[in-house]
């Protein structure tokens, strides 16, 4: 199975499945990492790991259409058969997500479907979760449909929220337990454990 991924920033949850790729954990060959953010690290590692990398934005392609386009050439010309969502900032284009329906994941820092939606993301999950007093969090990878964190849930796993836990903590919290678990469905779906929806 080839994995093509999407990223705006770090892209720690793609490292840590590249990662569990090179070390056979994960049956399956990271052909291609596609940013909207030039200077992101995700690139960068791409790039130092000899996977190819793309810059392609607005700034790139001015026009939705012309984007959605680029992006879906790239996508089929290097065979991607599963679209990974790692810290993608941007809506995918409905002809990309038709086109790779159920086949396309993404990881939430929360325990979907609460705290999810438009604009609900990085720090401000974790806020709103502190906020609310709530007494356990977690991740959430899910299959991607039209809207904000509405797809089909995955797989979740939970976080405890400890006394005077602030933001940061909490994030680099949820965060550790993300790349174990999008290692781990990410294989299991690759392994045919998990099993995809056909149409
Ligand atoms: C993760 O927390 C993920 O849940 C969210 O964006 C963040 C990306 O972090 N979708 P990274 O780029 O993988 O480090």
């Amino acid at each position: 199975m080839k994995l093509g991924f999407f990223a705006s920033h770090n892209g720690s949850n793609m490292q840590a499945i590249i990662a569990a790729c090179r070390a056979h954990r994960i049956a399956a060959e990271p052909v291609l990492v596609i940013s909207n953010n030039p200077e992101s690290g995700a690139l960068q590692y791409a790039r130092e790991s000899g996977i190819p990398a793309y810059h392609l934005s607005r700034v790139t392609h001015p026009e939705a259409a012309a984007l959605e386009q680029a992006s879906l050439r790239v996508l089929d010309e290097h065979g991607v058969d599963l679209v990974i969502l790692a810290g993608f900032m941007r809506k995918l284009g409905p002809g990309l997500v038709r086109t790779y329906q159920h086949r396309i994941v993404n990881i939430h820092p929360s325990l979907l479907p609460a705290y999810g939606g438009r604009g609900m993301y990085g720090k401000k999950v974790h806020q709103a979760v502190l906020a609310a007093g709530e007494r356990e969090t977690g991740a959430t990878v899910h299959l991607v449909d039209k809207d904000y964190d509405t797809g089909p849930v995955l797989a979740q796993c939970r976080v405890k929220i400890r006394p005077g836990d602030t933001i940061k903590h909490l994030a680099a919290r949820v965060q550790r337990q993300e790349h174990r678990l999008y290692v781990s469905t990410v294989a299991g779906i690759v392994a045919g454990e998990i099993v995809l929806p056909v149409d």
